[in-house]
């Protein structure tokens, strides 16, 4: 008899995207019916309380398997993942959480014939050697970051799984992801969040890139109207399936400043890039995500100016209650 509800499974439910991922798909789908996992604790009182929460830890397929049959999942969302600056730092836990991790997913999906996993991939997937600007689709995948040949061995990974088992695997490749609940994990995007948060609080930044250093971005709530879009999408209707290019909008670090400037005039940003410029200089400028767009309707919301809008009166209105924890 077909289940009244997907039984959906978050991983890495603590970080940047699945906190929010799964308080969006609880909304959707009933809080009981989404059960955040992850290897620490939710800080937030709102993940914690609304929901379900396991702790697993992906790279260990056992700890998968018992709380997808405690559940009966049968719909992942799979984002946890080691990031590109903390990868570059620690290689081997980036390969055994993203590689290890993702194959267990994929495994323990496969054995029990689950509907439908979202796995998602990034601009971490492109190299020095894609073309940088309005990046295609099908284009050179030749990363210098333990993160990025992850990313481009889990696509591989996740196709063939579509493929060889049938079993319906989607993701996008995302841009830099910017937020205001939860900090991102140690990503080398991660200054398009920080300069928000510095600028609130000190009205200063020093940005770990320069000032010139253009890379394509994204805003939470586009973020995720991707993933549920896509997961709704007619399987019919998608030619690609792991590998979309997905972007919202393009800025180089110093438009980023000037626009937060617009709304703080007193704001200085300063640069000192550190090791974190050589990824982002290998990472496109750019994307070109027609295939999206043309496949599942992928449309994104949010440009800069909407975004700093955003972004600073939340900020601000924490800053004025004291609740800016930074
Ligand atoms: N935001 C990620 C990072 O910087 C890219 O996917 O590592």
């Amino acid at each position: 008899m077909a289940k009244e509800m997907e039984k959906i499974m978050v991983t890495g439910s603590v970080g940047q995207i699945g906190s929010e991922l799964t308080m969006a798909l609880r909304k959707k789908f009933g809080n009981d019916n989404v059960l955040a996992t992850g290897h620490k604790t939710p800080p937030s009182p709102e993940l914690r309380d609304s929901g379900p929460f396991e702790f697993i830890n992906v790279a260990k397929i056992e700890t998968v398997e018992e709380v997808v049959k405690k559940y009966d999942i049968d719909t992942i969302y799979h984002l946890s993942a080691i990031l590109s600056a903390v990868g570059e730092k620690n290689p081997q836990l980036a390969w055994d959480v993203n590689m290890n991790g993702t194959y267990n997913i994929l495994e323990v999906a496969r054995e029990r014939e689950m509907t439908r996993i979202f796995v998602p991939s990034s601009i971490a997937a492109f190299g020095p050697e894609t073309p940088l600007d309005n990046t295609p689709q099908e284009t050179i995948l030749r990363p210098r970051t333990m993160y990025g040949v992850t990313k481009v061995a889990g696509e591989l990974l996740c196709d063939y799984y579509v493929k060889r088992f049938n079993l319906d695997v989607r993701g996008c490749r995302y841009p830099g992801i910017i937020s205001y609940e939860t900090l991102p994990g140690g990503g080398t995007t991660d200054y398009a969040v920080a300069i928000y948060f510095e600028a609130v609080k000190n009205k200063k930044y020093t940005c770990f890139v320069r000032e010139d250093t253009r890379l394509p971005m994204m805003y939470m709530p586009d973020c995720l109207k991707a993933a549920i879009d896509l997961m709704e999408a007619d399987f019919s209707r998608l030619k690609h399936h792991s590998d979309f290019n997905v972007t919202a909008m393009s800025f180089s670090a110093g438009e980023l400043a000037a626009d937060i400037k617009k709304h703080i005039p007193e704001f200085v940003c300063e640069y000192a890039p550190d090791f974190r410029q050589e990824i982002a200089d290998s990472w496109p400028n750019s994307l070109d995500d027609s295939a999206a767009r043309e496949e599942w309707g992928w449309k994104p919301s949010y440009d800069l100016a909407a975004m700093t809008e955003d972004m600073l009166k939340v900020l601000k209105q924490r800053h004025a209650n004291g609740t800016l924890n930074y």
